[in-house]
């Protein structure tokens, strides 16, 4: 079991480096022994510091470019940054955020899974993620994401939080966007993890 999860938490640390140290993550996550040896309330934690840890350093970013750059700059940068602060892909591991109100339409909620999970969020506000067997000895852990701070509403906020800035550079960059109008405590999004054998 120990050499699973220091498996798994060396795809944690190394999955926060630049893509050309993803080949030697994978190879490790791959070597890591079956899922079967772990709980799922252990893979249910593991997935949940994973994503943490990524939510860290996207709002780490978001912040320090703003304070540069400002909520436009930010923006830039999200868009340009999205693919590898918030998607990761591995044989054994993919992770990513969606939702049912998306400003990119690769984070729209994909199956039936995604929606019943986006519910159960809506409905109950739990905070706590859950885990849940796919099939295939595939394992899928949701964690809500709530907005937590005025910050984010800079970006996903009624027209009267919105910066302006940064919703001249959202209209440019994705025509659709369906990311705004939320207030504090809405539920925003999930970060979606799967786990495969
Ligand atoms: C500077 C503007 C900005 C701020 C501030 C911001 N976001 Fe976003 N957010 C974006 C952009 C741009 C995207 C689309 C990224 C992409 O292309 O995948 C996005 C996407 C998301 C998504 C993925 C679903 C979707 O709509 O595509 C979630 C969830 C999310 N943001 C939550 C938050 C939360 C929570 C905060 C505050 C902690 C926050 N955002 C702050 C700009 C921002």
């Amino acid at each position: 079991m120990w050499r699973a999860w220091s498996g798994i938490l060396s795809l944690l640390i190394i999955s926060c480096q630049p893509s050309s140290e993803t080949t030697q993550t994978e190879s490790k996550a791959d070597t890591t022994q079956s899922a079967k040896s772990i709980t799922l309330e252990q893979w249910r934690q593991l997935a949940d510091s994973l994503t943490v840890e990524r939510q860290r350093v996207i709002l780490q970013s978001l912040l320090t470019v703003s304070e540069k750059e400002g909520w436009g700059g930010a923006v830039r940068y999200c868009h340009a940054a999205a693919d590898t602060l918030t998607f990761y892909q591995s044989a054994k591991v993919s992770f990513q955020r969606v939702a049912l109100r998306y400003r990119n339409p690769k984070n729209a909620l994909a199956d039936s899974l995604d929606k019943a999970a986006y519910e159960r969020f809506a409905k109950s506000g739990q905070k706590e993620s859950f885990i849940t067997e796919v099939g295939d000895g595939r394992l899928r852990v949701y964690r809500p994401i709530y907005i937590p701070m005025v910050q984010c509403l800079k970006c996903h906020g009624k027209p009267e939080d919105l910066d302006g800035q940064a919703l001249a550079e959202i209209r440019k960059r994705y025509p659709n966007d369906k990311a705004t109008g939320f207030a504090m405590g809405d539920l925003r999004g999930m970060w979606k993890v799967e786990i495969r054998p």
